[in-house]
């Protein structure tokens, strides 16, 4: 079941998501060759729990941290630990906090340093599918429009997108139905709503679009070792264009 939020409980998550996108901020303002992906694990931990909110990710399913952190051919899901970040190198941040029963969700991905051109090319389409998406979350589009604006729009700059991992719903869980691939046919899913919220999530890669999944259980790597880039606002479905809650 999809749930239609209230225009008051949208206003709560505007603050769980705000939480978020803050946090993203520092992150990516403290992001520098030598800094250790545990260092900013620390950091989006203090800087929520001093909102008076709780991590969304530390403990669900048994993960281990506060934030995914996923370098270069890492996807999404990489476990914070010891090493460090290097010039050349592109960052995924991913976080989720829990503040007055509802949860926050988004990502971005940042370069360390100056990155190849390729890097340069991979942030921009992914930033801009994240983009694409969003525009088509409108009252009255179907849910895979969504998808489909992502996909057209990766796979015409020569990358591909991710299959096994999508978007969600996110609200009083941090996953709801629908499930939101960033993949598929347009017209075709259930019909969006006012106080649909959404959490859309692209995962891009230069390459081929399989993944694997390390023995850590956790970390999503790209089969054929090459980048890949994650960006995620959660969004509300308005009467007009979506209310994009994860902004700071
Ligand atoms: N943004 C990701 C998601 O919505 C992060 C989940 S990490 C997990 O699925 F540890 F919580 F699973
Ligand atoms: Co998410």
């Amino acid at each position: 079941m999809i749930h239609i939020r209230t225009p008051k409980e949208i206003e709560i998550m505007r603050e769980s998501n705000r939480l978020v996108a803050q946090v993203l901020q520092r992150l990516s303002d403290a992001i520098k060759p030598g800094v250790t992906t545990k260092e900013l694990d620390h950091l989006a931990e203090r800087l929520i729990r001093t909102a008076g909110a709780t991590p969304a990710f530390k403990g669900y399913r048994g993960y281990p941290a506060t934030l995914c952190v996923s370098i270069d051919e890492e996807v999404v899901h990489g476990i914070p630990v010891s090493r460090q970040l290097k010039q050349g190198e592109i960052v995924s941040l991913d976080v989720g906090a829990f503040l007055n029963e509802y949860y926050g969700d988004a990502a971005i991905t940042v370069p360390v340093g100056k990155v190849s051109k390729e890097a340069v090319r991979l942030l921009e389409v992914s930033r801009q599918a994240l983009a694409k998406g969003i525009e088509q979350a409108r009252d009255g589009n179907r849910l895979l429009d969504i998808s489909y604006a992502i996909q057209s729009w990766v796979e015409s700059h020569g990358f591909s997108v991710v299959r096994d991992f999508v978007g969600h719903g996110i609200g009083r869980n941090l996953h709801e139905d629908p499930q939101v691939p960033n993949f598929g046919p347009p017209h075709a899913g259930p019909r969006l709503r006012p106080g649909m919220v959404l959490a859309i999530e692209p995962m891009i890669n230069v390459g081929t679009w399989e993944v694997k999944v390390l023995d850590d259980g956790w970390t999503v790597v790209t089969a054929d070792g090459r980048l890949s880039a994650h960006f995620e606002h959660t969004i509300a479905i308005t009467e007009k264009e979506a209310d994009i809650l994860s902004l700071p």
